[in-house]
């Protein structure tokens, strides 16, 4: 696991992106795990850049968002359909042809799971998975007490996560209060993962997940099992670590 704590959030949305052209190691036609939120927001902006400046060409990845809500009109602006569209398709130059998001207003949102799981299995896997992580522990929709076995599946989101997600909406009531999510497991098989992680906010879910014991109570601890993690916050998330000396600090 390395771990890098910088400045702020600037500095951590451009480390971020540099380890991540760094680990695709030119492959030309990478599978990259997407996440959506206001984590990743930074690294996606300097990817952009990198793409514009010929450092990285992401015209052939392939994609999979980690999660969409069930439900949810795909014309609404914070569906992740066209969040994903917006912040990541767009700007890098990626192609949608080659882009999934799971299919949240499916009739049979359990069989659209199983076949978006399945679809990253044809893939070949993801090679780089993206990931923010939510103030409980979450990472994708995979809430406390998910099982570090799970699949791409529909879930309950809990109350906290919908407060959290209500400053995308117009109320708090219109947060949908279901997803479709890759599940743990899922994740744990990308072959490596950077998680970005900004704000005092994250503070208490960060230091859980890289010092705490692993529990399902604090699902992004699974990936104290991850063989090749990256973590990337800025100071003040990463301000309840402890073993300090043993992470790299900008
Ligand atoms: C987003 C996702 C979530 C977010 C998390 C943090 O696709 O799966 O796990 O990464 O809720 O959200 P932000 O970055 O908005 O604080």
């Amino acid at each position: 696991m390395d771990i890098v704590i910088c400045r702020d959030a600037e500095q951590a949305g451009v480390v971020a992106a540099e380890l991540i052209v760094k680990k695709l190691g030119g492959n030309p036609a990478p599978v990259l795990g997407l996440a959506t939120g206001s984590s990743p927001l930074g690294l996606y902006a300097h990817l952009k850049h990198m793409q514009s400046t010929g450092e990285v060409d992401l015209s052939r990845a392939r994609g999979f968002a980690l999660d969409e809500y069930v439900a949810i009109d795909y014309e609404h602006p914070e569906s992740y359909h066209n969040v994903i569209r917006r912040t990541v398709v767009e700007p890098l130059g990626l192609d949608p042809e080659l882009i999934q998001v799971p299919d949240g207003a499916a009739d049979d949102v359990a069989l659209a799971s199983v076949l978006y799981e399945k679809a990253i299995q044809v893939a070949g896997g993801i090679d780089l998975q993206i990931l923010g992580i939510g103030a409980n522990g979450h990472i994708g929709f995979n809430e406390p007490f998910s099982s570090f076995g799970s699949r791409t599946r529909a879930v309950p989101l809990t109350a906290q996560t919908r407060a959290d997600n209500a400053r995308f909406f117009d109320s708090p009531d219109q947060v949908p209060t279901h997803a479709i999510t890759q599940g743990l497991a899922t994740i744990r098989e990308s072959r490596a993962t950077l998680l970005i992680a900004t704000g005092e906010h994250k503070a208490s879910a960060i230091g859980r997940m890289i010092e705490g014991p692993v529990a399902v109570a604090h699902p992004a601890s699974i990936l104290q099992f991850h063989p090749d993690l990256t973590v990337v916050v800025d100071e003040a998330a990463g301000a309840r670590l402890v073993d300090g000396e043993h992470f790299l600090r900008l």
